[in-house]
């Protein structure tokens, strides 16, 4: 983070005497980024952080892509999705580059153990369960719909409270304690050396402060707090990542043994409820979305907002070619029913280079609607992403042919449509214009039937807007 702050207790000036109750020193440890030119915090361990013993590796973590030469759209179904493993061993990579690497986790155990990422940042984002981070920062309570962000090196446990124990409404449809004992999290993970971190530009140069046009502030993040301190001996595992393995160290301490910390480098939460979208007369561009970034990606949430207000607005993006970016979506929470098949917990992956837009339909649909209530996380990618065999298993083979159909339904009758490509064109001459306007007046045209696969009601709520 870029801000400056501190928990519990420390000497006055730094890298000087700091004595424990029983006369022997604090353990001072700098915890440094870029060569300890970036953002760095000073804690202070009851017991050497050097104190570790029986390193030994226990599994590759390296993700394994299939279909590196493939390029298409895809879709895959999470929901399904079976409970294995604990919040560490639980996660399947689903696409990854160089760059970063995106996981789904659905926990079947706690954790016994601490874990520590030791090759990159992590953020997690939290659509099912609730519970406490435990870190050497401090405790992060977390809820649903939070963004976990947990920098490079923090050592961590997480801890779920029992879904069985929540509201229905925190719960998925047709939601079984087999199935979902805990919970459910994206993991969006760095693995090329950079930090996720706010957008540079909406924060100030000078002095990290959030500026006035960010879609959320210092206030919206949620940092860790008391209890910090963990006193305890005995032989403690860290499980550490690092190298593309997973590693076993032991401690002879409890690992959560820092009495104070100070400084602008510790891990928080921040709610996607939190975040206040920008909207405007017509459609605003994706980076009006963003929320997080790292060398060579970026992480937005497309949250309920109100529609673009212009009289004549276009209530769905235009059809767009992201040339130099992959897009993956991570649908959450709301209404999908203007993209077939897509449902909570759905990813899609359009990458660079293939046009996309709204499905058949939905632009006209959208026309009547003045909000969305749709949500979704994504992760925007500047060099190309890559399937896992988990990605095809979840795979919805039909979605890249999804686009096809009738786009403008009931025009091609009425409104003396050209015919492209088997989709269709409306007159552009001022003529057909007010035909078209009349057309909508009298519902000819937004929310008709015809003949496409949608229903009214379908159209109706269709009103999604990526
Ligand atoms: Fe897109």
């Amino acid at each position: 983070m870029p801000y400056y702050t501190k928990l519990g207790t420390m000497p006055k000036k730094r890298h000087t005497e700091f004595r424990r109750p029983d006369g022997a020193l604090y353990s001072e440890e700098v915890f440094g980024t870029e060569g300890f030119v970036g953002p760095t915090t000073t804690l202070y361990h009851i017991h050497p952080p050097t104190q570790v013993y029986g390193w030994k590796k226990l599994y590759s973590t390296a993700p394994k892509y299939v279909e590196t030469d493939v390029m298409r759209m895809r879709h895959l179904k999470s929901a399904p999705l079976k409970a294995e493993g604990d919040s560490i061993t639980g996660r399947k990579i689903l696409f990854g580059n160089a760059d970063c690497e995106l996981a789904i986790c659905q926990p079947a155990e706690q954790m016994t153990y601490h874990y520590k990422n030791g090759q990159g940042d992590e953020c997690l984002f939290m659509h099912f369960g609730s519970g406490t981070v435990y870190t050497m920062f401090g405790t992060l309570p977390f809820r649903q719909k939070d963004y976990i962000v947990l920098p490079k090196g923090t050592i961590y446990r997480i801890d779920f409270n029992k879904l069985a124990d929540a509201p229905e409404s925190e719960r998925p449809v047709g939601w079984t304690e087999a199935s979902m004992p805990f919970g459910k999290f994206l993991v969006i993970e760095t693995c090329n050396a950079s930090h996720i971190a706010p957008p540079p530009r909406y924060v100030s140069k000078a002095t990290g402060q959030f500026l006035e046009h960010a879609p959320y502030c210092e206030r919206d993040l949620r940092l860790p707090e008391l209890p910090l301190t963990f006193d305890e001996l005995g032989d403690f595992e860290v499980r550490v990542k690092a190298l593309n393995s997973m590693h076993s160290y032991m401690f002879h301490y409890h690992p959560l043994d820092v009495v104070g910390w100070d400084g602008c480098y510790y891990p928080y939460c921040f709610n996607i409820d939190d975040f206040s979208p920008i909207t405007g007369a017509l459609h605003m561009p994706p980076p009006i979305h963003q929320t997080f970034e790292a060398h060579n990606f970026v992480v937005c949430s497309f949250c309920p907002r109100m529609l673009d207000y212009h009289p004549r607005a276009i209530k769905v993006p235009y059809n767009h070619s992201n040339l130099d970016s992959d897009e993956v979506l991570y649908y959450v929470e709301g209404n999908f029913g203007s993209r077939r098949g897509i449902e909570v917990g759905s990813f899609t992956c359009h990458p660079q280079g293939i046009p996309h837009g709204p499905h058949p339909g939905t632009i006209e649909a959208s026309m009547a609607h003045d909000r969305t209530f749709e949500l979704a996380v994504m992760v925007d990618t500047f060099r190309p992403l890559f399937p896992t065999e988990h990605a095809l298993g979840m795979d919805d083979a039909d979605y890249p042919a999804s686009w096809q159909g009738e786009h403008f339904p009931g025009a091609s009758k009425t409104a003396k449509a050209a015919q492209l490509n088997g989709a269709s064109r409306f007159p552009v001459s001022p003529a057909g214009n007010a035909e078209l306007l009349e057309m909508r007046s009298n519902g000819q045209v937004s929310g008709s039937p015809a003949g496409n696969g949608h229903s009214d009601a379908e159209a109706k709520k269709a009103t999604n807007v990526w």
